[in-house]
C-alpha cells in the first residue's frame, strides 16, 4: 500500500486529518485553524511568522509544511487575482499533490475575473479541489488596513453606493472545514458564499458606529483617487495598479447579490453583519 493509500484508510477510519492551514496569522487563516482544531484536526499554523514558517514566495519554505499534511487550506497573499498567482499557487498545489496532500480548498473571491489562473491552477493541479469564492468579509472593518480609519472616525473607500453581502470571516472558516474532509462531496466544486444581507459600506460603517456608540463617516472616493492615496502613503506602483483595477471591477455592482453557500454546506443561515457589529463593539474594537 502506498503511503497516500495508507492515509486515505486512516481519514476515513478516523475522520481526522493533518491540516495545513496558510495566512494562519489573518483573517480568515486564524479562524480556518481554529475551527479545524475544533473539528478534532490536527493543524499547521503556516504564515511567515507563524508556528510553521511558510513563504509564497520562498518555495524552499513549501516542502516542510506539506510534508505529511492530509490537506490544506490555501490563502494567497496578497490576493488570490495577484499578478503571479497562477504561477505560484499552481507549482504549490503540485507540489503539494506529489507529497501525498490530496486535498486542497482555495479561498477565492466572487466576481473576481482576475483570480481565474490561481482558480484554474489548483482546478489542474491533479488535487481533490475545492475552490470558495467568498464576498466581502465583516472584517474587513475590524482587523487589516482599514481599521486604522475605523477608529479614526472615517472610512475613506472606493466602494460609492454599491451593495454587498459582507461574510463573517467564521462562515468561511466554518465552511472549509467542512468541505476539507474527503468524504464531503465538495471535492471539484466551486463554492461561492456571501453573508445573509445586502448592505452598501455607507450602511455597514453606520452599524458599526451605532454598535460602538460614536461617529464615524463613511466617505466615498473613486477607485483613482484611492490609487492615489495608497501611492502617496507608499505602495509601489504595480500593487496600487493592480488594486485600483480590483476595486473598479469588484466594486462594480456585479456582487451585489446574495449566494447559497453556506446554507448549502452548513445546513444554516450565515452570520448577520449586525452580530458581527455587536460583538466586535463589545470587545472594544473601534474605540477611538
Ligand atoms: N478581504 C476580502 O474581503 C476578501 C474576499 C474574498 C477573498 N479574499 C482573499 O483572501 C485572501 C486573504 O486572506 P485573509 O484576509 O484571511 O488574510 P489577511 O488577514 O490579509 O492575512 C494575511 C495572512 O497571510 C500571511 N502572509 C502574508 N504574506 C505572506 C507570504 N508572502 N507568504 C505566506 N504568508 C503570508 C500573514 O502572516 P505573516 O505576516 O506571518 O506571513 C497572515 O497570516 C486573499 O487571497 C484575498 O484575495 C479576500
Amino acid at each position: 500500500m502506498t503511503e497516500t493509500e495508507e492515509n486515505t484508510q486512516r481519514i476515513q477510519h478516523t475522520q481526522k486529518m493533518t491540516v495545513l492551514v496558510t495566512g494562519a496569522t489573518g483573517r480568515t487563516g486564524r479562524r480556518v485553524a481554529e475551527a479545524a482544531r475544533a473539528a478534532g484536526h490536527t493543524v499547521r499554523a503556516a504564515s511567515r511568522s507563524g508556528a510553521v514558517r511558510f513563504d509564497w514566495y520562498d518555495p524552499s519554505t513549501w516542502e516542510d509544511a506539506l510534508r505529511g499534511a492530509d490537506a490544506a487550506y490555501l490563502a494567497y497573499m496578497p490576493d488570490v487575482g495577484a499578478p503571479g498567482a497562477g504561477e505560484t499557487v499552481g507549482a504549490l498545489a503540485r507540489r503539494a499533490v506529489e507529497l501525498g496532500v490530496r486535498r486542497l480548498v482555495l479561498l477565492s473571491a466572487r466576481g473576481e475575473d482576475q483570480a481565474e489562473p490561481a482558480e484554474r491552477a489548483v482546478r489542474e493541479s491533479g488535487a481533490e479541489w475545492t475552490v470558495v469564492r467568498a464576498s466581502w468579509f465583516a472584517q474587513n472593518l475590524s482587523e487589516g488596513p482599514l481599521l486604522d480609519g475605523m477608529r479614526a472616525g472615517e472610512l475613506v473607500f472606493p466602494a460609492d453606493e454599491v451593495l454587498e453581502p459582507f461574510i463573517d470571516a467564521r462562515d468561511i472558516a466554518d465552511v472549509v472545514v467542512a468541505v476539507l474532509r474527503p468524504d464531503s462531496g465538495y471535492a471539484g466544486r466551486v463554492l461561492e458564499i456571501s453573508g445573509p444581507r445586502l448592505l452598501s459600506f455607507r450602511d455597514a460603517v453606520a452599524e458599526v458606529a451605532a454598535a460602538a456608540g460614536r461617529e464615524i463617516r463613511y466617505v466615498a472616493v473613486s477607485a483613482r483617487e484611492y490609487g492615489g492615496a495608497l501611492a502617496e502613503f507608499g505602495v509601489p506602483a504595480e500593487e496600487t495598479a493592480f488594486l485600483v483595477e480590483l476595486f473598479e471591477t469588484q466594486l462594480d455592482g456585479r456582487n451585489a447579490y446574495l449566494s447559497e453557500g453556506v446554507r448549502e454546506v452548513l445546513g444554516r443561515e450565515p452570520r448577520d453583519f449586525a452580530d458581527f457589529a455587536r460583538e466586535q463593539a463589545e470587545a472594544g474594537v473601534w474605540k477611538g
